[in-house]
Order: structure tokens, then C-alpha cells, then sequence
């Protein structure tokens, strides 16, 4: 046995702790208002449990998400129109992979690594460039 208990410094960043009360994501342009129920979460098994794309793969939002939620690419790139306060820190992988994002603005984010806090409801664009993905549950 070789092992030397040593740590890969990505996996030790430690995981945001999700919303623990009811928020809402409103998703721009199209204008969707997910509520969110923090008994919920994780929704499913795609990005960090309560990430804006946990979310919003669970209800009907088809945000892009090429590398399956785990900080490797930038298709799951959103603008945090409000609310980005109440987002978990950036990690060195989502800074990273995010400096790759086509139309990158300051409040640009991955929704994948984006864990809100619940403290606040968001306001989230999609890029024009991932619209053709988005449609409605409904
Ligand atoms: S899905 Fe690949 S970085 Fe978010």
C-alpha cells in the first residue's frame, strides 16, 4: 500500500452547503419563475446538488452542459442578472473554465459550480448562444 493520504486540492475544495429555505430563480429571456424547494435538492445528478443547473434541469430548463456539471467546459456559462451575492464562491476550476466563455460579462457564472444560498431570489440570463436549447416543461 502507497497511499499517502494526500489530497487532490480540487476535490478538497469543499462543496457549498445548498439553500436551505424557499428562493425562486426567475430564468431570462424567457421569463420562467422556478420556485425553489430546498427539501428538494439535489434535484438530480447534474452539477453541484443546488446549483442554478440542478435546478434548472429539473424544471424543464435545458441550460447546455456538454462536460455533465463538473467545471470542465463553459456551455453552461449564464449571466447573474440579480441576486449574485447569494452565489457560492468561485472555485479555481469554474475561474478557469469560465475565462473560455464566449460574451463573458461580470456577472457571468457556471451554472454548474453557482450554489445559491436561498437568501435572496436570482435573476439568471441564459446566452443568446444556448437559447436554442431552452424550451419550457409545459
Ligand atoms: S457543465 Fe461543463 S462547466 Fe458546467
Amino acid at each position: 500500500m502507497s497511499c499517502m493520504g494526500g489530497s487532490n486540492p480540487y476535490i478538497s475544495q469543499e462543496i457549498p452547503q445548498p439553500a436551505a429555505q424557499k428562493f425562486s430563480i426567475t430564468f431570462q429571456p424567457m421569463n420562467v419563475v422556478v420556485e425553489v424547494q430546498p427539501e428538494k435538492i439535489p434535484y438530480g445528478v447534474t452539477g453541484l446538488p443546488g446549483s442554478i443547473l440542478d435546478i434548472a434541469l429539473a424544471h424543464g430548463i435545458d441550460i447546455d452542459h456538454a462536460c455533465g456539471g463538473v467545471a470542465a467546459c463553459s456551455t453552461c456559462h449564464c449571466i447573474v442578472r440579480a441576486g449574485g451575492e447569494t452565489l457560492s464562491e468561485m472555485n479555481d476550476a469554474e475561474e478557469e473554465e469560465l475565462s473560455y466563455a464566449p460574451g463573458l460579462t461580470p456577472n457571468s457564472r457556471l451554472s454548474c459550480q453557482s450554489v445559491p444560498d436561498g437568501s435572496k431570489d436570482l435573476v439568471v440570463e441564459i446566452p443568446a448562444w444556448n437559447r436554442n436549447a431552452v424550451r419550457e416543461a409545459h
